[in-house]
């Protein structure tokens, strides 16, 4: 094989690797979609605010593999890289990023590899969300792949504080001085109490239309079975007559 042939399958062998990881994505994102309209249609209500996904760029992949020393093969990188694919959940509550991977744990199709909760465990900086990776059956035309997906899930305030954290650590290039630190991990703290916050609201909105909703159950009752006299239709009653007559 000369040089340019060997180049062209080198082309070939890579593009259809990244294109697996989209793939995954796109039937991930599809089963989370489906999930999100039956929670919607079964609870009236929908625990996902919006999901982004993204495939990572080559270049920095090729830099996480020669920072973790990994060999350059497709196969080795498919093997020790597991964030080549990533998405992330945003959700309201912090009880609904819990029902989220359990609704992702029960689709069996789904094979959960490894759990990460730097929300029960935060990091030092006060990084905060629940990681998952995991293996999603890919079908190409010469057969299945199990592809690996990061899926990051967190509330809205976690993913405000993570994205200035984000663009902090980048501008003072990775040192950010101690004292912005130190107010990154208070923003850290403020966001979680908010978070606590939200939810406890939410619980007392909950509580309060159930009351309501078992008001208007008990309304409702009243109207057919207290005001008016519950009567079984004419006919019925005759029919019951002729059964005691029996
Ligand atoms: P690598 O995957 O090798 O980087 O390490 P890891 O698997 O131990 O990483 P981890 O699962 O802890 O985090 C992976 C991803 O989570 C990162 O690529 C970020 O998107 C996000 N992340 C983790 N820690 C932080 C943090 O301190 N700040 C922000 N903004 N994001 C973080
Ligand atoms: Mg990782």
């Amino acid at each position: 094989m000369n040089q340019i042939e060997q180049f062209k399958k080198l082309k070939t062998e890579v593009t259809r690797f990244m294109m697996m990881y989209q793939f995954a994505l796109n039937e991930l994102e599809t089963k989370i979609e489906i999930l999100k309209e039956e929670f919607q249609f079964l609870h009236d209500y929908n625990p996902i605010e919006h999901t982004k996904s993204r495939v990572k760029s080559l270049e920095s992949i090729m830099n996480k593999i020669s920072r973790k020393g990994v060999p350059f093969s497709l196969d080795d990188i498919k093997l020790r890289i597991k964030d080549i694919a990533g998405l992330r959940i945003t959700c309201s509550f912090i009880a609904d990023i819990y029902q989220i991977r359990d609704m992702l744990k029960n689709q069996f199709e789904l094979k959960v590899l490894e759990e990460k909760d730097y929300i029960e465990n935060p990091k030092p900086n006060g990084y905060r969300s629940l990681h998952l990776v995991v293996e999603v059956p890919v079908v190409m035309s010469d057969g299945r792949e199990n592809v690996c997906v990061e899926i990051q899930i967190r509330t809205i305030a976690m993913d405000f504080w993570a994205s200035l954290e984000h663009k902090i650590f980048y501008k003072y290039n990775q040192s950010v001085p101690a004292g912005l630190l130190l107010e990154l991990k208070e923003a850290s703290d403020s966001a979680n109490r908010l978070d606590l916050q939200m939810e406890r609201l939410n619980r007392e909105i909950a509580v309060i239309k159930e009351t309501q909703s078992e008001d208007q159950l008990e309304d409702f009752t009243q109207l057919f079975l207290g005001n008016r006299q519950f009567r079984l239709p004419e006919s019925l009653r005759e029919l019951g007559k002729e059964n005691e007559s029996e």
